[in-house]
């Protein structure tokens, strides 16, 4: 089975849905644009709950299903200008004529169509009814009104229609919708069909069955990176060591606990077109690391002999399979610049961002950080700003280098 790209992450579609027969593929639908990360909201007119429930639909979409204006009137719900609003793009399908005659003339007699004269998002038709119907003088001039007006439509297509007849007027099939949306929302991915893997999180490296080496890294760094990837289309895999942060929205997460397991999951992950790096790896293990818990035996403490962990970031760097953007961190205490730049040279990765980590600074766990990007040009200081904002800085930064000329 394909897995659908994460085209829409992060991007939040309001449905409506009319009352026609080809209401039972907008479940359909629905599932699709979850599957490519979108958010789904769903109204349904009086008439489409005689074809779909409502449990089936707020089932699918994982969310409540808006019927009627009367369900917004209390206080604590969400009103319909909010609901309107709050999305990028609003999709009706199947669009009947009388849904369609009711936008193209203002109307908002019930909640479907006042939540479309109340958006100020573009709109998306999926017509969907009999072929007499489609081609009536009304329905073509009301069609042509919206048009005018910037609505855009996908279908109907040609083909026998529910009475048995033939004709135009069939609603497009789910994915051709989502191929509509994923076009006129396009514009805003820029890493659609880009491959994204980051690491974050430290690492765990047993002294015995209960014990282990660890450092003070919280993840939100990493784990920011790989949602603002995400956010910008990219398909992103996620490899964190032991955090306590949720998995970010739109990544696939893969758990781990030492380097070993860290490196092992990044290289089955290949290729990527590019590798964050933001991990804080445990330079050392305990080389034996036994089945048994050590215990006092009265004697002189044990003495921990270690060895050497995998470099993640060197590695990914250095591989046949190299993305070709590989970045890193330098967490350094002191001589910031000139230990980061040697870094960058000695584990071979094209981008280091170089941050204090020393007492005071709050990095290590804080929400906050003060970066410096350093590439072959030079060194790029970024102010002081939130963990979230460095991560879309970057992914900005990223996507512009992915979509240069390779
Ligand atoms: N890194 C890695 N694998 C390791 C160690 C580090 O992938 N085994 C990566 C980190 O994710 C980070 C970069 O290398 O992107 C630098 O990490 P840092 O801990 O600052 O560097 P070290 O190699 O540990 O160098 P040193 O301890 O000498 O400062």
């Amino acid at each position: 089975m394909t897995v659908p790209p994460r085209s829409l992450v992060g991007k939040r579609i309001l449905l409506v849905i009319a009352g026609g027969i080809a209401a039972y593929k907008s479940l359909d639908l629905i599932r699709r644009l979850r599957e490519r990360g979108a958010e789904v909201r769903v109204v349904l007119t009086q008439a489409a709950k005689e074809f779909v429930t409502p449990l089936s639909v707020s089932t699918l979409s994982r969310g409540r299903v808006f019927v009627d204006l009367f369900d917004l009137t209390d206080e604590h719900e969400i009103g319909h200008i909010r609901l309107a609003r709050d999305c990028d793009l609003v999709v009706v399908a199947p669009a009947t004529a009388d849904l369609i005659a009711k936008m193209a003339h203002g109307l908002a007699g019930d909640l479907a169509a006042t939540v479309l004269l109340a958006t100020d998002k573009p709109i998306l038709l999926a017509p969907a009814m009999n072929h007499v119907m489609w081609a009536h003088p009304a329905t073509r001039a009301n069609m042509a009104t919206l048009a005018a007006r910037g609505v855009g439509q996908v279908g109907p297509e040609s083909g026998e229609l529910a009475e048995g007849e033939s004709g135009a007027g069939r609603m497009s099939e789910p994915l051709a919708i989502v191929a509509a949306v994923e076009a006129q929302l396009g514009a805003a991915a820029p890493l659609a069909g880009k491959r994204a893997l980051v690491t974050s999180g430290p690492t765990h490296e047993a002294i015995d069955p209960v014990r282990y080496i660890a450092n003070r890294s919280s993840g939100k760094q990493g784990h920011a990176i790989a949602a603002a990837l995400a956010a910008l289309g990219a398909d992103t895999i996620l490899v964190s060591g032991p955090t306590r942060l949720p998995d970010p929205p739109g990544v696939a997460v893969r758990a781990v606990e030492t380097a070993r397991e860290m490196l092992a999951a990044c290289l089955a992950e290949l290729p990527a077109d590019v590798a964050v790096c933001a991990a804080a790896v445990a330079d050392w293990r305990p080389a034996t690391a036994g089945e048994a818990k050590l215990k006092k035996d009265g004697g002189a403490p044990p003495a921990l002999a270690l060895a050497e962990n995998p470099d993640i970031l060197a590695t990914l760097a250095r591989h046949a399979h190299r993305p070709r953007l590989v970045i890193g961190f330098a967490a350094e205490t002191d001589d910031l610049i000139a230990h980061a730049r040697a870094k960058r040279d000695r584990k071979g990765c094209d981008w280091i961002l170089a941050n204090d980590v020393s007492t005071g600074t709050g990095v290590f766990g804080g929400d906050e950080n003060s970066v410096h990007l350093i590439d072959a040009a030079g060194v790029e200081s970024w102010e002081r700003q939130s963990k979230d904002d460095i991560a879309r800085r970057l992914a900005r930064r990223i996507a512009l280098r992915l979509n240069e000329a390779a």
